[in-house]
């Protein structure tokens, strides 16, 4: 595993550039797989999760291309049936396997998942997936090495009403339903802007989606769906880790392709702390404009909420800040593990299992430290940490890039599932690091 060696406490000035989400463009590279035809997707980040997707395409007959531009070509003239073995030694790290049950239950009448990855943020049980591929006419077979669905006569539409507006499991409706005989009724989803695009590739595919007021989603299922080209949309995820550091560091950020009205609710929150951006027509530039940083209340949500996605960075920001902050995280219950380095840091964060700062959730009254307040202005000390996830991962360089002195960020690896050219981008906005072992991120 790698480690960087930081030499923190300067700001990051300069400009990075987005490429497409990468919660979008691994949805759509699956999306493919609905057509027997070429689809192109534009702006593809070089990250591992589109790796490990191209692969598991490649696995079932998929010729995919990505070049150095992000043009990814995608023909699915070819499909066929894996080998289990191979779909489990490939998809280790990632949970994007179950999403291929849909298409693939209507190609070839089956599909396998094997144990999921991704990033350990919570249980994250694909219960809801598995109801509603059931829902469709699915049969689901638990095994040992994974699950195995068939549905030799395809898939009928449903209604289907989600406990949860769950990201995954809307998308899971999606690529199942477009193809399904008869209409699906979907009540209860997520309507996060990936999941919006998602639909734009659907349409283009052939398919016919409403998305209704009260997240309801209609489709009225089609026979045949034809290849796509698509510009992914940005990443919004990115943009604001990169506004984040440039206010953690006291720093100067344009990033480009971020987007204002994908970002509304991350702007009003950057702003409420005191942070300062400044809309163009190819980006958004974030500084610390000077003068001291306020506290703010949070409660991730999901969308128009604000993104539980974003508040890792912007934990390290709150610890600059002067007074008491609070962040009640209300879609996973795990996702505070990654406050130990900050508090090894020099961080004054507290978590708790109660319901702090917002409304009672899901995880209140249970053994889940789901809230966290945090105390500053703190100073920032380097240390000695590890890379526990992607977006925690990504905090904790920031903390070392605030902090003053010399921190080794160890796992470093784990950030490229998700930022692509990390270090090119730390070098452009003047990090100073050196990389002590073998990294590819
Ligand atoms: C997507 O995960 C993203 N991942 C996550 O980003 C993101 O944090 C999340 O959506 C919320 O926006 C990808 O798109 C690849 P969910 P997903 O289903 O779809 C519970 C990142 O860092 N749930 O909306 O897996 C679940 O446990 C990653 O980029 C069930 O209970 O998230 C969670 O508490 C991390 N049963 C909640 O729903 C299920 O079957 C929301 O999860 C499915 C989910």
């Amino acid at each position: 595993m790698g480690q960087l060696v930081i030499n923190g406490g300067k700001p990051l000035k300069g400009r990075v550039d987005l490429r497409g989400a990468k919660n979008l463009v691994t949805k759509a590279m699956v999306a493919s797989l609905l057509a027997d035809s070429t689809s192109v997707l534009k702006d593809v980040p070089h990250i591992r999760d589109v790796e490990v997707v191209s692969g598991l395409l490649s696995l079932h007959g998929v010729k995919v291309t990505h070049d150095e531009d992000g043009v990814m070509t995608m023909d699915t003239s070819a499909v066929k049936q894996a080998r289990v073995v191979d779909i489990d030694a490939h998809a280790g790290s990632s949970r994007i396997p179950i999403l291929f049950c849909g298409p693939l239950l209507h190609q070839l009448g089956e599909a396998f998942i094997p144990q999921l990855g991704g990033c350990q943020i919570g249980d994250r049980p694909i219960d809801f997936h598995l109801d509603v591929l059931r829902a469709f006419g699915a049969t689901v077979e638990k095994q040992i090495d994974g699950i195995r669905l068939s549905a030799p006569n395809g898939l009928t539409g449903a209604k289907i009403e989600l406990p949860y507006p769950s990201v995954g499991a809307t998308e899971q409706v999606l690529l199942s339903a477009t193809r399904a005989k008869g209409i699906t009724e979907l009540t209860g989803a997520a309507v996060e802007p990936e999941i919006i695009d998602l639909i734009a590739i659907l349409q283009k595919m052939g398919a016919i989606i409403s998305v209704d007021t009260d997240r309801v989603i209609r489709i009225e299922g089609v026979e045949k769906m034809q290849g796509y080209s698509h510009r992914a949309l940005f990443d919004r995820n990115e943009a604001a880790s990169w506004a984040a550091a440039a206010l953690a560091t006291g720093g100067d950020i344009f990033v480009g392709g971020a987007e204002q009205t994908k970002m509304t609710t991350f702007l009003n929150v950057f702003r409420k702390i005191g942070g300062a951006f400044e809309i163009e027509d190819d980006g958004i530039r974030f500084f610390h404009p000077g003068g001291e940083l306020k506290p703010v209340v949070i409660e991730t949500d999901v969308h128009p909420g604000f993104m539980t996605d974003w508040q890792q960075p912007l934990v390290v920001a709150l610890s600059q800040a002067k007074g008491l902050s609070i962040v009640h995280e209300t879609v996973y219950e795990n996702r505070f593990g990654f406050t130990d380095a900050l508090r090894k840091m020099g961080a004054e964060v507290q978590i708790y299992r109660e319901c702090l700062g917002g409304h009672p959730c899901r995880f209140g009254r249970r053994n889940f430290y789901h809230s966290a307040v945090i105390s500053g202005p703190s100073k920032l000390v380097g240390a000695d940490i590890v890379v526990p996830d992607l977006r925690g991962g990504f905090s904790h360089v920031v903390a070392a890039l605030a902090a003053e002195g010399k921190s080794t960020v160890s796992n470093i690896e784990l950030i490229s599932r998700g930022y692509e050219k990390f270090l090119d981008k730390l070098t452009a906005l003047g990090a100073d690091y050196q990389v002590r072992e073998d990294v590819r991120a």
